[in-house]
């Protein structure tokens, strides 16, 4: 039986939402990023983000709809991210799908955001088999995670401390290169020499990350170069940076899926998104003969539609959420 479902995501500084039918095709995906309020700040300022979910929620839930071409009337299902994330930001899309679910009496479903960063795979791969390894990095999380089922899941490595959208951001920030960080430091990478300085990976015995050396690191050559007078070229330092993070993201997840014995490995969350880790994951799997699926560029970044596609399989199993459901900034996987 068709199933439409409206998916709301506003765990942070983008107020989404998107209309989805079957769970993998996605009639619209309606993505207001806050980035231009917080600019000006360096970061999201918690409290200014859940003002502007609240003033522009609505509008936004409006225009997905109309992109869809449905009406209220149609939604069988309203799915929700509930954390983890910001709590006053999360509250707005938590409280907007409880007043749709209590107005239409349809189901309403609760979702994980990394949970959905993980389905954002579903969506370009609906055959997707189990089980697979996921590379989830994004603002908040560095994970590997083994899915051995639809809402089954194992995480077999994480973050000790940064996460590698943070380092990336933290850097971008030293450089002067602004808000949000990794996507800038993308772009002047590219022009840069990955080998120009040599900064520490840090390799730990198992499964888990660690960033925070390497950011210190960072920023401990920055000071140097200040107190000497010495200009630095900073695309040569964006470059030997991203490949000190994304050398480590990708031997990491070769070596897991290889001891784990994986025929299949995707990635998901914001740092996804990056050009360098893209290509050099891809190219290492290849040689390895492991498939290897990649969410397109504005499905990596916080959106809705990962979120309708977590919610369908949620819906499928019956895991619905009731009315009382309330945002957990903290939620774990
Ligand atoms: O998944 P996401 O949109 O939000 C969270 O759930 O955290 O991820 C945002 C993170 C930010 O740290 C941002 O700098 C990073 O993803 N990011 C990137 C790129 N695009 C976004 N990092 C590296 N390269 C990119 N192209
Ligand atoms: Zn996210």
């Amino acid at each position: 039986m068709e199933k439409i479902i409206l998916a709301l995501e506003t765990s942070c500084d983008e107020t989404s939402a998107a209309v989805l039918k079957n769970g993998n095709i996605v009639l619209s995906n309606i993505i207001s990023s806050q980035i231009p309020v917080h600019q000006k700040f360096g970061g999201v300022v918690p409290e200014i983000a859940s003002r502007k979910h609240v003033e522009i929620i609505n509008g936004v839930i409006a225009e997905a709809l109309e992109k869809a071409g449905i009406t209220f009337r149609d939604i069988d299902a309203v799915a929700v991210t509930y954390g983890p994330g910001l709590v006053g930001a999360l509250l707005v899309g938590v409280t907007a799908a409880k007043a749709v679910a209590y107005a239409l009496n349809v189901p309403l479903i609760g979702v994980n955001h990394i949970e959905g960063h993980i389905y954002a795979n579903f969506l370009v791969e609906p055959g997707l088999s189990f089980p697979f390894l996921c590379l989830v990095v994004s603002g908040g999380h560095t994970e590997l995670v083994l899915l051995k089922d639809h809402g089954v899941y194992e995480v077999i490595g994480r973050t000790r401390d940064d996460a590698a959208g943070e380092a990336f951001d933290k850097v971008a920030r030293a450089l002067g290169l602004g808000y949000p960080g990794g996507p800038l430091i993308d772009k002047l990478a590219a022009a840069g020499n990955p080998a120009a300085v040599e900064f520490p990976r840090a390799y730990l015995e198992n499964y888990d990350f660690s960033f925070s050396g390497l950011k210190s690191s960072v920023l401990n050559y920055l000071n140097r170069a200040a107190q000497k007078g010495e200009k630095i070229n900073k695309a040569d330092l964006a470059a030997s940076f991203q490949r000190a993070v994304t050398d480590v993201l990708i031997d990491k997840t070769v070596m897991a899926a290889r001891e784990l014995g994986v025929k299949t490995v995707v990635m998901a969350g914001g740092v996804a998104a990056n050009k360098q880790l893209r290509e050099g994951l891809k190219k290492r799997l290849q040689e390895q003969g492991i498939s290897f699926f990649q969410p397109p560029i504005e499905l990596c970044t916080d959106n809705a539609a990962m979120i309708g596609c977590a919610g369908y399989y949620k819906l499928l199993r019956q895991q619905i959420a009731p009315l009382t459901l309330n945002a957990v900034p903290g939620l774990k996987l």
